[in-house]
Order: structure tokens, then C-alpha cells, then sequence
């Protein structure tokens, strides 16, 4: 019920008319007897919005493209991690103060260190963009053997550069494979894959070995080619409603200092993207 106690949460981003966030944390909210709902504001101008939620005391918000950057410059505070990513996707309002936070990072560590061990992993990260950046910076915070593999070379070995790892072109793998020298874990953060382009694998099919842990931060569709051919080489998989639904559980605690239950999440991701398809 709605009334005049009720602490409003939201998402800011253009577009977010598809976002699964609200689904996330309105369910939440409910299961964890709060008070509060939460919103989707699709924002033309970041500063107004950034002014709005000061002003109606909003208490959280998610951050999504394209303003995960930019909102840096209009907060009070940015969290460690978030502040070397450069990158902020969610936002606490304590007491007047606006703070920057990172979940993605953490939401992809979660998801895969529920089922590798990551230390000293060599991991191949494909991409360059903002997820490929949050991701790696965490991968180098649990001490990883990080490799960047991007279509644009250059975005690659910038990124490589910055996380201090090494560069190797897509076009490698085949024999980095052949040599035995291709990875434990590989994670797909390029957006190949994604509807429609859902016939796309950004690897060849064959490098896919089992031993291999294979990540999608893809979640529409959910069973991505990738995953596909990596389940039919034997390999382990971690789908992209998992990484989702940790960077939600994370941004949860951050707002409310309660760590929420992880399985009602994903099973409420699970139906939202289901319902879509059907
Ligand atoms: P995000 O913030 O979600 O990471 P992004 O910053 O637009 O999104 O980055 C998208 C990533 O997917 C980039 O690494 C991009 O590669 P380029 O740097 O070469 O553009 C990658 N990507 C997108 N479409 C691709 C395709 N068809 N083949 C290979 N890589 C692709």
C-alpha cells in the first residue's frame, strides 16, 4: 500500500522503458516488508534529474546507460571501485548526500565465484565497453590473469592497458587453444548475441572445451548461442540473469543494509523474461 511513509527508489537511464529493474526491487521491497517502491524515470537531462532526486528526497536510485559516467560530476561521493571503473550504477541518498556505487562488478563476481574459484584464473574478457570495464577491474581485484579480446583493437589494448593485462586479438584463440594456453574462465561482455542478433557467437564454436567456465552477460535471450555451443562442448555456464540478479541483490544492500534472498530474484527475473518471449 502506497501512502504518505512510503521511500521512493528508481531507475534512471534512456531508454528504460525495458528495464527488468523495477521487477527486481519492487519484489524485494514487498518480500522484505519496506515500505517503498521503485520507479522507472526515463531522463532527458541528467541534471535535472540529478537536482529531482535531492530535492524530493529520493532515496536510491539505479543508474543506467548512457549516463553511468556522466552522473559521476553531480555526486557528493563515489565508492572506491566505482570512482577507478569510472563508471556509477547506483546511487544511496544519505541524509541529503548523494554516494556513487558500482554493483555490476560485484554482480558478475558473485555470479561467478558461485561456481569457480577465482583465484589465480586465467579469465578471457571479450570487450571494451563499460560492462567489459566493470567486470575486469574486479577480476583484477581478486587477483585474476586478466586477457582482453575486443573487435576494436585499439578500445582493447586501452583497456588492457589500463588494467594493466594483456591484449589478444579474436582472431587468436584458435591457436592459443591449440596450444593449450586459452583460458578457465571466458566471459562474454559485447553485446553479440543479443536480440537480434541472437544468431551470433562471438567465438568459434570449437575452442569451447570442457573445464572451460562460460559466462553471457546477454540475458535476452537468455540461453544465448554461446551458452548453447558451450553446454554442447561440456563446458560449465553462468547465464546473464545471474550477474543481474547479484548487481540488484547488491544495490538492495546498499539502500537498506539487508541482504536480500538471491533465489526469489532470479525466480522473478526468470518469469518477467519468460513472459516476454511467450
Ligand atoms: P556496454 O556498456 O554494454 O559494455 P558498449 O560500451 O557499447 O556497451 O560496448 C559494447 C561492446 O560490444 C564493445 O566491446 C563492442 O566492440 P567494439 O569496441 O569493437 O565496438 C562489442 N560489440 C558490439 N557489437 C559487436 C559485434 N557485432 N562483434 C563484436 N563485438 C561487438
Amino acid at each position: 500500500m502506497i501512502d504518505a511513509q512510503t521511500e521512493i527508489y528508481g531507475i534512471i537511464g534512456n531508454p528504460v522503458r525495458h528495464s527488468l529493474s523495477p521487477i527486481i526491487h519492487n519484489a524485494a521491497f514487498r518480500r522484505m516488508g519496506l515500505n517503498a517502491t521503485y520507479l522507472a524515470f526515463e531522463v532527458g537531462n541528467l541534471e535535472e534529474a540529478i537536482s529531482g532526486i535531492r530535492g524530493l528526497g529520493i532515496r536510491g536510485v539505479s543508474v543506467t546507460l548512457p549516463f553511468k559516467t556522466q552522473v559521476i560530476s553531480f555526486l557528493d561521493e563515489v565508492e572506491g571501485v566505482a570512482k577507478k571503473i569510472k563508471a556509477v550504477n547506483t546511487i544511496a541518498n544519505k541524509e541529503g548526500k548523494l554516494i556513487g556505487y558500482n554493483t555490476d562488478w560485484r554482480g558478475a563476481l558473485e555470479a561467478l565465484e558461485k561456481k569457480v574459484d577465482l583465484k589465480g584464473k586465467k579469465v578471457v574478457l571479450l570487450g571494451a565497453g563499460g560492462a567489459a570495464r566493470a567486470i575486469g577491474f574486479g577480476l583484477k581485484v581478486r587477483g585474476c590473469e586478466v586477457i582482453i579480446s575486443n573487435r576494436t583493437r585499439d578500445k582493447g589494448v586501452d583497456l588492457a592497458n589500463e588494467l594493466m593485462c594483456s591484449y589478444q586479438p579474436p582472431s587468436s584463440f584458435i591457436e592459443m587453444e591449440a596450444e593449450g594456453l586459452l583460458a578457465d574462465v571466458i566471459i562474454n561482455a559485447t553485446s553479440v548475441g543479443m536480440s537480434p542478433y541472437e544468431t551470433e557467437n562471438p567465438l568459434p564454436k570449437k575452442i569451447l572445451k570442457e573445464g572451460i567456465t562460460v559466462m553471457d552477460i546477454v540475458y535476452r535471450p537468455l540461453r544465448t548461442k554461446l551458452l548453447q555451443e558451450a553446454e554442447e562442448q561440456g563446458c560449465l555456464t553462468i547465464d546473464g540473469l545471474e550477474m543481474l540478479a547479484h548487481q540488484g541483490a547488491a544495490q538492495l544492500e546498499i539502500w537498506t543494509g539487508k541482504r536480500p534472498e538471491i533465489g526469489e530474484i532470479k525466480e522473478n527475473l526468470r518469469q518477467a523474461l519468460e513472459s516476454e518471449i511467450s
